[in-house]
């Protein structure tokens, strides 16, 4: 167990630097992020490099038993390079341009920007990639931040167009009949005639260009996301041979496939801002650290964690004593094994002068920064137990960024139908269970997975219908959301009763689909068979089993009322479980705790309070439990199992008292 700050020793005068690493060493801090937007101070004039000052700090907090974690300084590029290329900027679908004044406005497809960015990358990783005090790096900073990972310009328009001529083997006609450009006659000649997707008529290029291209503008971007990061892993191996090589990366962010990007990846480390979603006694989405370890089905690091209140112009609330340390656990429990807070100390100047660090901009320790130490204490006293420990899921839930832009482009409706809120609805679901899942892709391995759950697969090529058939045939349960199997990977919609390729494994056809929820006061509602009614949002797939398949939840509302809603289908070894409609969170929890996961063999813990959460880490034969209580009022909770409290450092029973945001950690089983 790692404890890390982010640190910006550029922002602070030499004299404090040793005092700020005395203050971290007593904490328990040993990993200093530094330098991801330091470029201008690195490289203050066109091939003048400065790398003196870095390397000062570096080997000061070395000298403390800190060591440094390196930034690449690309996300924020100096002003002599946007006065070089005053085209450097990126473009919006309107046309307008990004200028110079946030961070990650460089267009990537810019030749200038990005032979300099290579270079500063060169020369930093050859000047400070052998210092025995740096033991990582990370590329770039949060690609794609502040809606940057799409961007229209001419740069990206050629680049666009090589993309495609790759893609389509350079087949002008293969291209036309994928995206089926016969449609208004928008049939193209020529590769060289098509540009982004700009903003239409009276539409944006989201919602007003062909499905097709948007979408294959979508996957484009996400590409030039990867490849700018896989240039710079390339770099960094050759200079810094030997140290893990990290993105921090935003969680459920969208616009990249970060499947793709944590290939080129050693470990996968995500910046963890709870505030920004939650601040209610209710635990915060656990999606987000289900995804960023389900993409390696790996541990990861939290390379940035909130604080304290962060925000631009105003600012969210202060977390209340012993919430920063919360968060902390729940990703640890979640399968961190770092967590570095962002940042040190407040910033006195710029935009994210309110984007607090743990100390405020006097630098004088405080409440949060003795929580941060009680946690270094604890991180180190909890090593032997955790260190090497890892989550073990028995559930996968299938995340498919094709399908989640075919979504962004083409909604279908609203109201529940979202592919991200869908996902986190089924992942909350399984936590009010005790159940941790991994948010995985087709890819994986999903033998290690009891369950699959697949949010919807809108997009559904041949290869992904086989491997979903293949898991269910192995003895595997599989459940399909609403508007899966519709589109070919190009975007087109099936020649076929959905859910086309995966009706088989799914053992029935969609009679009719209704977006019920474009009527206004309407209240849909579904039947399950211990005969309550829960509210369905979206959509409805009218359901027809097949064989001897059988329904289990009915629609009660509109002219399909009686009509199947969720049908089951015993398939080979397992069975799969078609459900055409967005439960509510209690049909989720109903459907999931009685018709899946006992069959399934997935046990469950009954009537946790709804302010407790619970994951597992194992190592060996030894099962960690964490229980987080994310109320402000201590909570009682039953046990999964008895066992020792490793943090109070005594046995406990069938239950435990945890106090307000407070957190027990039980080795289960004896002393
Ligand atoms: C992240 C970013 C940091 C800082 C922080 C607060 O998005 O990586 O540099 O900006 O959030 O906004």
């Amino acid at each position: 167990m790692i404890l890390g700050v982010a640190y910006y020793p550029e922002h602070w005068p030499r004299e404090r630097w040793e005092t700020d690493a005395r203050l971290m060493q007593e904490a328990g801090i040993s990993r200093v992020r530094m330098a991801e937007f330091a470029w201008h101070r690195l490289e203050p004039r066109e091939g003048q490099f400065d790398f003196g000052w870095l390397e000062e700090a570096i080997n000061l907090f070395g000298r403390y038993g800190i060591q440094t974690i390196l930034g690449t300084p690309t996300p924020t590029y100096p002003a002599w390079l946007h006065e070089m290329y005053p085209d450097i900027h990126q473009v919006k679908s309107n046309g307008q341009v990004k200028e110079w004044g946030q961070r990650q406005d460089a267009c990537k497809n810019h030749p200038g920007y990005r032979a300099y960015a290579r270079r500063i990358v060169e020369k930093m990783t050859a000047a400070l990639g052998q210092n025995p005090h740096v033991v990582a790096w990370q590329t770039d900073n949060e690609f794609g931040c502040h809606g940057t990972a799409r961007c229209h310009c001419p740069n990206c328009g050629r680049a666009f167009r090589s993309w495609l001529r790759r893609r389509f083997n350079n087949d002008i006609a293969a291209l036309n009949a994928a995206w089926g450009t016969v449609f208004w006659s928008h049939e193209y000649d020529d590769f060289d005639q098509i540009w982004p997707p700009m903003d239409t008529a009276d539409r944006t290029a989201n919602d007003g260009q062909n499905p097709g291209l948007v979408l294959d503008f979508y996957r484009f971007s996400s590409d030039v996301q990867v490849e700018m990061n896989r240039e710079q892993v390339e770099i960094i191996r050759r200079h810094s041979p030997g140290r893990p090589i990290t993105h921090n990366l935003m969680g459920l962010f969208h616009q990249i496939d970060y499947f793709k990007l944590a290939t080129d990846l050693d470990i996968v480390s995500w910046d963890n801002y709870p505030f920004l979603a939650n601040n209610t006694n209710r635990p915060p989405a656990p999606l987000a650290h289900d995804l960023m370890r389900g993409l390696k089905q790996k541990p990861v690091w939290v390379m940035e964690q909130a604080s304290g209140p962060g925000g631009w112009g105003s600012y969210a609330a202060t977390p209340p004593p012993g919430q920063m340390r919360l968060w902390a656990y729940q990703a640890v429990a979640r399968g961190a094994d770092m967590i570095s807070f962002f940042r040190w100390r407040s910033c006195r100047w710029g935009r994210e002068q309110y984007w607090h660090g743990i100390l405020y901009h006097h630098g004088i320790p405080q409440r949060r920064y003795e929580e941060v130490k009680q946690l270094g204490a604890e991180f180190r006293a909890l090593s032997t137990e955790l260190d090497g420990s890892e989550v073990a899921a028995e559930v996968g839930i299938l995340y498919d960024y094709d399908s989640l832009w075919a979504l962004e482009t083409q909604p279908n409706t609203g109201d529940g139908f979202d592919y991200r809120a869908m996902a986190n609805g089924w992942d909350a679901a399984l936590a009010r269970l005790g159940v941790v899942a991994d948010a995985v892709s087709i890819d994986a391995d999903l033998t290690r997975y009891k369950v699959l759950i697949a949010p919807s697969v809108h997009v559904c090529p041949p290869a992904t219908a086989e491997r979903l058939a293949a898991f269910v045939r192995a003895g595997g349960t599989l459940i399909l959301g609403p508007r899966s199997g519709v589109k070919e990977s190009e975007g087109a919609i099936v020649d076929a009763l959905l859910p086309g390729p995966l009706r088989e494994v799914a053992g029935c056809y969609v009679e009719e689909y209704d977006a019920f929820s474009q009527i206004p006061g309407l209240e849909m509602r579904v039947r399950c068979p211990a005969n309550h009614l829960y509210r369905a949002y979206g959509l409805a797939d009218v359901l027809v089993p097949e064989g001897d398949a059988e329904v289990s939840h009915r629609y009660e509302g509109r002219y399909y009322a009686g009509k199947p809603a969720v049908v089951r289908h015993a398939y080979g070894k397992g069975c799969c479980f078609y459900v055409g409609t967005v439960m509510e969170p209690a049909g989720l929890i109903g459907f999931l705790r009685y018709g899946v996961l006992p069959g399934a063999g997935v046990a469950v813990l009954s009537d946790l309070p709804e302010c407790v959460e619970v994951s597992y880490r194992s190592r060996g034969g030894t099962r960690y439990a964490f229980y987080l209580n994310h109320s402000d009022a201590a909570v009682k909770v039953a046990l999964a199992r008895p066992g020792f409290d490793l943090l109070a450092a005594a046995a406990v029973g069938d239950s435990v008292e945890i106090p307000p945001f407070g957190v027990r950690i039980v080795r289960e089983g004896g002393l």
